[in-house]
């Protein structure tokens, strides 16, 4: 718990329009649900440039609005200097992600980085795959994946109080 009383989580991954925006708006529509948004703000953003300003993909938002979820107001942005001053949890998807953050991280850091799938309890896989080369079936992958990590670290934040 961050010494304001509120958590700051960001979600990264490499493009910031396929995994990390489907973990923000998940992990956003759990933390509405715990009825914890006032305790709990996140956000998302990519190591890479390409997409800044860019909605998620469409099989993205397609494959979310499947299982319910609004990803469409959610925009890309890249990572920058001042996330680790100001977010308490910085959460790659991919281990390429978390070497990208790692060469970033200040020395005073104080937050935690890591991989997302740490926090969740009913997976092996560590990384959540990229499906921006793959098929329908990858967007939903991503999502199964970030909704388990996602409960789980809902877990880790409350336990934590
Ligand atoms: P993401 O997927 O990192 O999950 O947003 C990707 C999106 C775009 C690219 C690669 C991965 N790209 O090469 O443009």
């Amino acid at each position: 718990m961050a010494d304001s009383g509120i958590v700051r989580v960001l979600f990264v991954c490499l493009g910031n329009i396929c995994r990390s925006p489907t973990a923000h708006g998940v992990f956003d529509a759990q933390v509405r649900a715990g009825n914890l948004q006032h305790r709990i703000v996140t956000d998302s953003c990519g190591t890479g440039d390409w997409h800044v300003g860019n909605p998620p993909d469409s099989r993205a938002m397609a494959a979310a609005a499947q299982l319910g979820y609004d990803l469409s107001e959610l925009r890309a942005r890249q990572v920058r200097a001042q996330d680790f001053e100001q977010f308490d949890y910085i959460l790659a998807m991919d281990e390429q992600n978390l070497a990208d953050l790692q060469r970033l991280q200040p020395e005073d850091f104080a937050g935690h980085l890591g991989l997302f799938l740490e926090f969740s309890d009913n997976t092996d896989a560590t990384e959540v795959p990229d499906p921006y080369y793959t098929g329908a079936d990858g967007f939903i992958e991503v999502l199964k994946l970030v909704e388990s990590a996602g409960a789980g670290l809902l877990r880790a934040i409350s336990n934590a109080d």
